[in-house]
């Protein structure tokens, strides 16, 4: 995407052919800055930490993460050793575990010699690859926007609600809930975008809004509890999440908060659709609600906001009395049954086992 007459991607090399960069997406939208990344530890703080966060974006720095480790050492203990630092990092967006995997066998098909270029190829492989799978989930999503767009009142935009941020900056390149936005957009079908503000680290409000704002797109934030009221009055033709995490039977695992709006949408007969590279289902699981690990977050991300003062800094405040106690689940589980559909870069699918299938026969081996 563009940026002040750039074309960024979220992660590239560097000029030395070797150090990594990322954005900082703590210091957005205030703030556009790099930071390079020159070991396997500092790829794993900046997963940890969420200076890169999004579910494919943190599987491609997982990548990124075992190519530095590999330029250090490259033994079959180190290769070892940097899957389970990496691996440890978050624990609910699949796409981690996948890369991790991927390069597990890519790198000890290779001599030790060999291994720290076959790691750089591997990992440009996986980011590439992811940005080409997103812009094809953006092809197949404008499909059914533009549809879907046809049958809408024509005296307003097209109004589509989404949930955290699941835009390139959560992706490689063009996002997934946000790529058919940006495709319908372009295509001058005049869309305007609900941005659920996300508590409480508010990657709508921050990011999502910021990346709409970037590609001009018409937008508006709102607090979080706003969706239903929105759609109980018409306000909303059409849902679009992303997912850190699907089972192959279709159940949804994304941002806190998700399944409330899938049960609006439900409840108010408006579309609820779910964008996601096949990288993020996890095959080896088919019940969401048991099997999939829900991260919980600092204490301190519920009690703290921070936000620019009027002098043009980042500033950390108390929202809660001290003593207070929080709790941080990261993610919920929106059961299949309230998804109307899958937008997978092989087209659109219903959200269940043979839905899925239909699309990738082939997954029955990678279970
Ligand atoms: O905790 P985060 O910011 O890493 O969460 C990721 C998300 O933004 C998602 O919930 C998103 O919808 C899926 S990633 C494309």
């Amino acid at each position: 995407m563009r940026i002040n007459g750039r074309d960024y991607r979220t992660i590239w090399l560097a000029d030395d052919g070797w150090s990594v960069v990322v954005i900082d997406q703590t210091r957005l939208p205030h703030f556009f800055e790099v930071q390079s990344l020159e070991t396997m530890p500092a790829a794993a703080a900046a997963i940890r930490d969420m200076i890169v966060r999004g579910a494919p974006l943190i599987g491609a720095t997982g990548a990124y993460g075992m190519a530095l480790a590999m330029r250090q050492d490259a033994s079959d203990g180190a290769v070892a050793e940097a899957f389970t630092v990496l691996d440890a990092t978050r624990p609910t967006a699949v796409n981690l575990r996948w890369a991790l995997e991927r390069m597990r066998r890519r790198l000890l098909a290779h001599p030790p010699a060999e291994r720290a270029a076959a790691a750089y190829a591997e990992a440009a492989a996986i980011a590439d690859e992811d940005a080409a799978v997103c812009s094809d989930i953006g092809d197949h999503g404008l499909g059914l926007i533009a549809l879907r767009a046809a049958k809408a009142p024509r005296d307003r935009p097209f109004q589509i609600l989404t949930h955290c941020n699941a835009g390139w900056l959560a992706t490689v390149d063009w996002g997934t809930a946000l790529a058919p936005i940006y495709k319908a957009h372009r295509q001058g079908i005049p869309v305007h975008v609900w941005v659920d503000e996300t508590r409480p680290r508010n990657q709508g409000a921050s990011l999502t809004a910021w990346e709409l704002a970037r590609e001009g797109v018409p937008h508006t934030v709102i607090v979080d509890n706003a969706g239903g009221h929105l759609m109980q009055h018409g306000m909303v033709d059409m849902c679009i999440v992303g997912t850190d995490r699907t089972t192959r039977t279709g159940d949804v695992c994304n941002k806190i908060g998700t399944y409330l709006k899938a049960l609006a949408a439900s409840d108010n007969g408006v579309p609820f659709y779910v964008a996601l590279p096949s990288s993020t289902i996890d095959w080896r699981i088919a019940d969401g609600l048991s099997e999939i690990p829900i991260e919980e977050r600092a204490e301190h991300e519920v009690t703290h906001l921070t936000g620019l003062t009027e002098a043009g800094v980042l500033q950390t405040v108390q929202l809660t009395p001290a003593g207070s106690r929080a709790v941080n689940y990261g993610f919920d589980v929106t059961p299949a049954r309230l998804v109307t559909g899958l937008i997978t870069e092989r087209g659109v699918c219903a959200a269940s086992e043979a839905g899925i299938r239909g699309l990738f026969p082939e997954a029955e081996q990678a279970a």
